[in-house]
């Protein structure tokens, strides 16, 4: 599978798999384990975690079936995530709150590490922004982690483009940089695409991971009225291509010039097989547009 380089020492794989839905699939070490040397197989070696996934628990349940195959962590490539703190938080008084404090991203990378029970994350991404955010705070906890090997690269998530240049401003003056944005882009969330999010980040290299790239399962909600609308479109694409709906969504979004990595929700290898077929698919420009106004509801300007 094709990759994304993201910076000097590393590259992503194309697509991603995400692990926020893993505590429900409710499966033994082995079958995770299973998973993961099947992902690594078809050539999806990026994974994509936060700390308080399936309530701080997901990171874990990777980690231990990681320790079956101790070889397998230097094939993949980790990203994970923090700066949220749920309600339920077992980790702190009292939760409800984003925080990018130099104590808290430093907790969390140093747990994060333990829970996956790995040496060093390949990106850490700050999951929101936070009105509270310091750059210059942030900026020096990157560059201390980065020094001491935790972290290979720094990356943040739901960022505009002020949020992204605020930091982003501060930590080139310290030879560093965002290296990543990870924003919510399928054919039902059109936002970054519309509001300049995309370009901006193009314009200064930025690589792009998309989440939740089938909207979560929302586009097959047959009771949603835009999801119909967008299905419907979608629906002679797979006709014409000959492959699921899920291959039409990926080579849709494959189709941006910003080579966006999908980050996949799915559990099922043979949904990673189709958003595969998807990568292989070139959606003429019409097409292209046809689902984009099937989403919009109306038709462009
Ligand atoms: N940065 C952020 O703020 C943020 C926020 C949310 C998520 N994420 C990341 O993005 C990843 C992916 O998010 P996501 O899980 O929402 O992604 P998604 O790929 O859009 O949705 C996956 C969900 O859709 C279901 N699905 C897939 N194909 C289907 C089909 N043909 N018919 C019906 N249902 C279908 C899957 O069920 P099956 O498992 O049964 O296939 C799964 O429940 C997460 O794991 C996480 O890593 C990041």
């Amino acid at each position: 599978m094709e990759s994304v380089q993201i910076n000097k020492h590393i590259s992503y794989s194309r697509l991603i798999q995400g692990f926020w839905r893993a505590k429900d699939w409710q499966w033994t070490d082995q079958q995770l384990n299973y998973y993961l040397n099947s992902l690594v197989e078809r050539g999806v070696t990026t994974m994509d975690h936060a700390d308080i996934y399936g309530g701080y628990h997901c990171e874990t349940l990777f980690g231990n079936a990681l320790k079956l195959s101790p070889n397998l962590r230097n094939e993949l490539q980790i990203i994970t995530k923090c700066g949220i703190i749920l309600p339920s938080t077992p980790y702190h008084e009292r939760g409800h709150r984003y925080d990018h404090s130099a104590q808290h991203i430093r907790q969390s990378v140093e747990r994060s590490l333990s829970n996956m029970n790995i040496e060093y994350l390949d990106s850490l991404l700050l999951h929101r922004p936070s009105p509270l955010m310091d750059p210059e705070e942030i900026t020096e906890t990157v560059k201390a982690l980065v020094f001491e090997g935790k972290i290979k690269s720094f990356g943040v998530s739901n960022f505009d483009n002020e949020q992204f240049d605020l930091l982003n401003k501060r930590l080139m003056s310290e030879q560093l940089h965002i290296t990543s944005n990870q924003l919510e882009i399928s054919p039902y969330h059109l936002e970054t695409i519309d509001n300049g999010v995309l370009s901006h980040m193009m314009k200064d290299d930025v690589k792009i991971m998309a989440w939740s790239p089938l909207a979560g399962g929302k586009l097959f909600d047959e009771k949603d009225e835009k999801s119909r609308r967008i299905m419907k479109v979608i629906s002679s694409l797979a006709v014409k291509y000959d492959v699921s709906h899920s291959s039409i969504m990926i080579a849709w979004l494959s189709k941006l010039p910003a080579k966006i990595m999908p980050v996949l929700g799915t559990h099922r290898l043979e949904r990673i097989d189709e958003a595969i077929s998807g990568l292989n698919i070139e959606l003429t420009q019409q097409e292209w547009f046809d689902v984009y106004t099937a989403s919009l509801g109306h038709d462009i300007k």
